[in-house]
């Protein structure tokens, strides 16, 4: 089954009204649609080691997939589907092994690939990271997340039974041989996601990039002209769906 893409450049915002159709203006952002390997019960508790196994495989495509990516564009770039590591059809117990405790980069400052040992627990984040940081890529990317009860950044609102947050979280990864975490989005529009809870408060996330006329990135190829190449301008996007503006 091919899964649809519900992805998410959160980093295009910030590109939003780039009229002038110089090529300087423009960037290349590749969108990966991926044939996930689905835990075939999904219902099921696993082990952490098993459901870190079942992830890698996932992953392992990712690499192939931001490698050949890496090959192809010249600035920063991709982002990967919604549910693309861990699968889907959980129940809240079953996900409970493939959840990553995801710091808040507002929060804090960290490189999951340069800090592995700062958070435990952290074994997708860190491949995740390290991947942007080894292909000079900005990474976005899907993974539930677990937070702990009471909310950091919504203190009084209601913890779920269970005593945790459970999100369907959005993160994204900053290049320039660097990795850092730098976003985090907890999405707030589920969709039949019994594992997951909505956020208290809908999240607004943005983060900066240097791309766009900055001259430290790589220049595109002389003559490239993106209209004839079928690039879309403009793209104007929310952390859960992607409209042409
Ligand atoms: C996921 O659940 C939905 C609804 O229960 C079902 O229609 C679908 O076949 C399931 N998909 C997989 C891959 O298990
Ligand atoms: C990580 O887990 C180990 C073993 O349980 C523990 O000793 C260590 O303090 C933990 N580190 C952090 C940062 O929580």
């Amino acid at each position: 089954m091919l899964f649809v893409i519900a992805v998410v450049y959160v980093y295009l915002a910030s590109v939003v009204g780039v009229t002038d159709s110089t090529p300087d203006s423009w960037y290349v952002a590749a969108v990966y649609e991926h044939k996930v390997i689905l835990n075939l019960d999904p219902r099921v508790p696993v082990s952490r080691h098993d459901a870190l196994q079942h992830m890698q495989k996932n992953l392992d495509i990712y690499e192939e997939q931001a490698a050949r990516a890496a090959q192809q564009v010249w600035g920063p770039d991709p982002g990967v589907p919604e549910d693309g590591i861990h699968g889907f059809n959980f129940t809240r117990l079953s996900i409970t092994s493939y959840l990553e405790t995801i710091p808040d980069p507002q929060e804090e400052s960290w490189n999951p690939c340069m800090e592995p040992e700062r958070h435990n627990n952290t074994e997708v984040l860190q491949r995740l990271s390290c991947m942007a940081r080894r292909n000079n890529l900005y990474l976005v990317a899907n993974m539930p997340d677990l937070q702990p009860c009471p909310l950091k950044t919504s203190p009084s609102s209601t913890c779920p039974p269970d005593g945790r947050w459970q999100f369907n979280t959005n993160v994204a990864f900053r290049y320039m041989s660097d990795g850092l975490l730098v976003a985090r989005y907890h999405k707030h529009n589920l969709y039949f996601e019994a594992s997951c809870d909505t956020p208290p408060e809908p999240e607004i996330i943005t983060f900066d990039t240097p791309f766009a006329g900055n001259l430290d990135e790589p220049a595109p190829p002389a003559g490239f002209n993106p209209v004839s190449a079928g690039i879309q301008p403009g793209c104007q996007c929310h952390p859960t769906s992607c409209q042409h503006s």
